[in-house]
């Protein structure tokens, strides 16, 4: 196998890796685990502990995954003729990326407040916190549509 093919599929599977830890890890969170939590253990204190407690754990990954996306995607970026620089819109591939990536900043915003504000308390807070984590899932799924007409559009 030529060496660059080989780096290419490396880039491909860790960028792909990195996807399913943070976007998978939201859904995961928003459909299966906080629903089951409030089932289990009610409205009560204990849902928070260990909602608190699994934010805590998945906030690593999601951190490695943010880097980790990045520098895959720019090393994928610079493969492609019609990538024409960060956050340039010359041309539609450029455009596509560029909108994946002001997305993609939303989404690094948002995760870092909730969890830096992830131990204050109140039912305000938890609601906030709530909207937070739905407007994330929705911003990763737009992003994976995002790439879809990229990968679509590189082909
Ligand atoms: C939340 C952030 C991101 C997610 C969820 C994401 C997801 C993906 C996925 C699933 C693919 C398809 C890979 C495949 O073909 O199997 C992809 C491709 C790609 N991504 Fe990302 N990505 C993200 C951030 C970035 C960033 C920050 C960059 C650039 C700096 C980037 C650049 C690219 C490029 C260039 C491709 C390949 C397009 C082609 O096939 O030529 N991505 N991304």
């Amino acid at each position: 196998m030529h060496p660059h093919t080989f780096v290419f599929a490396l880039m491909t599977f860790l960028h792909d890796l990195f996807t399913v830890t943070w976007i998978g890890g939201l859904i995961a969170m928003g459909l299966v685990t906080l629903p089951a939590a409030k089932k289990v253990f009610g409205p009560g204190p204990q849902t928070k502990q260990f909602m608190h407690a699994v934010q805590k754990r998945q906030s690593v990954l999601v951190y490695v995954s943010m880097v980790g996306l990045a520098l895959t995607g720019f090393l994928l970026s610079k493969r492609s003729p019609d990538f024409t620089g960060l956050f340039s819109f010359a041309s539609t591939f450029s455009l596509l990326l560029s909108i994946k990536h002001i997305l993609m900043l939303a989404m690094v915003a948002t995760a870092l407040y909730r969890s830096l504000s992830a131990k204050q308390g109140g039912a305000a807070r938890e609601k906030l916190n709530f909207a937070l984590l739905v407007l994330n899932i929705g911003l990763g799924v737009v992003i994976l549509l995002l790439t879809g007409l990229l990968v679509a559009y590189a082909a």
